[in-house]
């Protein structure tokens, strides 16, 4: 006879004798946040950013990027936009780790027989790499992530309503079976709903998309590739 919870027993089991502790684990952290001073740069930032899309710019077929560093070409409110995203990503982690980004990074050099380097230098959150993407009626992007990145930042500058980008589940392998109840939305994408001045940080490793963007104006945003750097 199959044996099942009904079957097994013909008295159930007390609350006692199936109380377990249920440990939540592999839980991704995605802040999101508005810029104090957007209604400052959003202007501004899209006029640039229309003017760089204009000329020199990549372009996938799927999306329209600029070329070069953001944070070169970017002027005085790239610099200032830039010093802010790393200011957020740096309390992003201090708050996940529980500790001060040169202790966190210091006992990381520790694993590497390092002792000591981080505590004789500075720890920062740097820009590895910036861009600004632009979406045009019938634009996306598939689902990717950003390689040799500790942290993925992206802020909304204009768009004709909300920026979506959706989320992918990270945990391997979750859609190989279905067992018929979802214990914590297993394979499921989380579409967020942004609008211009919210930045979002996220792990380097996340899988991300922007799903299908229909509108004659165009959908601005900003990326940065963030690390930790030693100064
Ligand atoms: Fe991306």
């Amino acid at each position: 006879m199959p044996v099942s919870e009904k079957a097994q027993s013909s008295r159930p089991e007390p609350a006692a004798a199936t109380r377990a502790t249920v440990m939540q684990l592999f839980a991704t952290a995605v802040a999101r946040t508005q810029c104090p001073f957007a209604d400052q740069v959003n202007g501004p930032l899209a006029g640039l950013l229309a003017e760089r899309a204009g000329h020199g710019a990549k372009e996938f077929g799927y999306k329209r990027e600029t070329a070069g560093e953001f944070t070169q070409w970017g002027g005085l409110d790239g610099i200032r936009l830039s010093r802010w995203v790393c200011a957020v990503a740096r309390k992003y982690t201090e708050s996940l780790t529980g500790m001060s980004l040169a202790e966190a990074f210091g006992r990381s050099l520790e694993r590497e027989a390092e002792q000591g380097l981080a505590e004789a230098r500075t720890v920062a959150v740097g820009v590895t790499r910036s861009w600004a993407s632009l979406y045009r009626s019938g634009d996306r992007h598939e689902p990717h992530f950003h390689p040799n990145t500790a942290l993925s930042a992206v802020y909304y500058v204009a768009a004709p309503g909300t920026c979506e980008i959706d989320l992918l589940d990270p945990r391997q392998n979750v859609d190989y079976y279905d067992p018929g109840i979802s214990l914590a939305g297993e394979s499921h994408r989380v579409r967020l709903a942004c609008a211009p001045g919210e930045l979002l940080v996220f792990p380097g490793w996340l899988k991300h998309a922007v799903p299908p963007f229909q509108d004659e104006t165009p959908r601005m945003s900003i990326a940065w590739n963030l690390n930790y750097t030693l100064g």
